[in-house]
């Protein structure tokens, strides 16, 4: 099964999500914005509230796993900066993980990349800022095209 081939579960979309010790208290928030919207699930990965400092390439294999089993169809990232996690998890092979810091990134992220995870950096995005780009992230398309040939590319 490859990452593009996973469709949602009828009308539920599993996300799942998971930060390090920098991403806790906006993991949180995103998690109850999620959860007040009909139609999706949280697979929460951690790592939760009392946590010392941990390695973020662990917390981003946890979500990108999840992706490849089909436990989940899409991802959310958290670190301090954004960077750790969307270096790691573009690491694995289908993920197209979006490091995104304004509205219009989150937008074309979705409409022109198929991003498949959502990676902030709590210490660079408010969490207001944050809010609005996980709304316009979750309800953008893939516009698909010409834009397709280019998504398939990056995994030949
Ligand atoms: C942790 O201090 C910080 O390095 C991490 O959250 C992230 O920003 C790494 O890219």
């Amino acid at each position: 099964m490859t990452l593009s081939s996973l469709k949602d579960k009828g009308d539920t979309m599993v996300i799942a999500v998971a930060n390090d010790h920098g991403g806790t208290l906006l993991k949180q928030q995103l998690v109850e914005q999620l959860l007040d919207r009909p139609g999706i699930e949280v697979l929460d990965l951690g790592v939760g509230e009392e946590s010392p400092s941990v390695d973020y390439p662990e917390y981003a294999k946890r979500v990108c796993t999840a992706l490849f089993t089909g436990e989940a169809q899409r991802g959310i990232l958290i670190c301090g900066t954004g960077l750790g996690m969307s270096m790691a998890a573009n690491r694995y092979p289908g993920i197209r993980a979006a490091l995104c810091h304004d509205e219009y990134t989150a937008r074309l992220s979705r409409q022109h990349n198929d991003a498949n995870v959502l990676v902030l950096g709590s210490r660079v995005t408010g969490s207001g800022v944050a809010a609005a780009l996980l709304e316009v992230w979750l309800a953008e398309p893939f516009e698909g095209g010409r834009h397709q040939r280019r998504v398939d590319l990056m995994d030949a």
